[in-house]
Formats: structure tokens, sequence, C-alpha cells
């Protein structure tokens, strides 16, 4: 069974459109394969019931429901551990790792998204996102901006895993210009430069979601 727990340096870096793209990779390669996202807060009411709207993306590329491709489904649009509270719901570790091994047991391949970035609190300031990573056992991939300022993030986010003790199978950067101009050029090299963590893939901004425009600079799916 392969897996990776996706990570990002931020809320609304593309850890989704990024999923999506790996999702739709492996589907072309007959791989059997799940999203799914443990924790979800700002669930959006539709067709008269509360979805995942990050499990609804996933939506496009595989067939998943939200039972199997959520745990914890929280109305807040905020950091978990809030939406949680607000919600008079505890999470708990435990089920997110249980969920994560049944599905293990029906795929071939796992991708598991965080939410937010690596030192959002999931339950408190003693568990975050940090923590559930090291209790899965899943290499991470850190989602990164193309754009300005990503070198900052990323270098911080990828520090922050290693004190974990985290795996880090790669960097995905995403949102670039077509063609890439220099500034982002620069970014990628820096970042290796920087984390010696490889840059494992280039998303362009689209328009339009075309798969031919992704970038895959390694094979993660071996
Ligand atoms: N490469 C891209 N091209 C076009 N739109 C993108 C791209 N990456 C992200 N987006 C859009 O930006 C928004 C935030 O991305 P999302 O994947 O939901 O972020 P996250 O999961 O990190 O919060 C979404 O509306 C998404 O469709
Ligand atoms: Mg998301």
């Amino acid at each position: 069974m392969k897996g990776f727990f996706i990570t990002g340096t931020d809320t609304d870096v593309g850890k989704t459109f990024v999923t999506a793209c790996m999702l739709r990779t492996l589907v072309d390669k007959r791989i059997r394969v799940i999203a799914y996202k443990p924790v979800q807060s700002g669930a959006q009411w539709q067709d008269g019931k509360w979805i995942a709207p990050d499990v609804d993306v996933y939506r496009k590329v595989i067939d998943v429901t939200d039972e199997d491709g959520c745990t914890y489904l929280l109305q807040t649009p905020c950091s978990p551990h809030l939406a949680a509270k607000i919600d008079g719901v505890t999470i708990e570790p435990d089920h997110i790792v249980a969920h994560v091994h049944q599905l293990q047991q029906t795929y071939d391949f796992v991708l598991v998204e965080g939410a937010g970035g690596i030192a959002v609190p999931l339950v408190d300031k003693s568990f975050l996102i940090a923590h559930l990573a090291q209790l899965l056992h899943l290499p991470l991939i850190i989602v990164a901006r193309a754009s300005v300022g990503t070198i900052n993030h990323t270098v911080l986010t990828v520090e922050y895993a290693k004190a974990f003790g985290l795996q880090i199978a790669g960097i995905i950067m995403n949102g670039f210009s077509t063609p890439k101009n220099e500034i982002e050029q620069e970014n990628i090299r820096m970042i290796e430069a920087m984390t010696h963590v490889p840059v494992i893939g280039e998303i362009p901004h689209m328009t339009n979601f075309s798969h031919q425009q992704i970038v895959w600079r390694k094979e993660w799916w071996q």
C-alpha cells in the first residue's frame, strides 16, 4: 500500500487542487486510489445535506462518498480545533487512524489531505496536523505556492516537519505562470538548495483543468 500525507504552506495554497491532479495521474495509471480528508471544516449545504467541499473536488476525478472521504465534517470555516468546539464535537485521532487503515484494505494508494498547514491545531495545542502525520506513518507532500513569498513559507514548513521527524517525499509547487517566469524558476532552485527536498511537481495556474499541463519531475507513484 502506498500513500502520502498532503500538507501545504498555508490554507488555500492548492492542497485539494494538487490532490486532484495526483488522483488524475493515478487513475490514468489504473491504480486503485482514494483521497481522504480526515477533518473538513466549512461544510457546505447542498441538495438538503451538508457536504465536504474538498471531497466534492475529489469526486471530479474518482467515485467517493463523503462517508468514505471524510471522518469529521464541521460547519464553521476555521481551524479544526475551533470548528469542533463550536459544533460540540471531539476529534479522536484514533478514529482517523482506523479510517485510514480501513481505506488501506480496499485501495492501493491513499492520499490524505491535512487542514491548513502543518502547525494547525487539530485537537488542541498539543495535537497538531504534524502529530496526525506522525501517527499515520505516511510520507509528506508539501504543497507550496510558485510565486513570491514561497521560499520563506516552504523552508519554515520543511524545517518544522523535520523537527517532528517526518519523512518528506517532496514539494509540489502550484500556480505557475505559463510559461514559468524567472522568479518562479529561481524559487524552485532556491527551495531545493535550502531544503534538500526535491520539487517533484509543477502545477500551472489553470483556468480550465487539463492534466497535460501538469509537470511531474519525479515518478512519485512508483
Ligand atoms: N493550479 C491552479 N489553477 C487554478 N486554480 C487553482 C489552482 N490551485 C488552486 N486553485 C484554486 O484556488 C482555490 C484554493 O485551492 P485549494 O486547492 O482549495 O486550496 P487548499 O486545499 O490548500 O485550501 C480553489 O478555488 C482552487 O480551485
Ligand atoms: Mg483543501
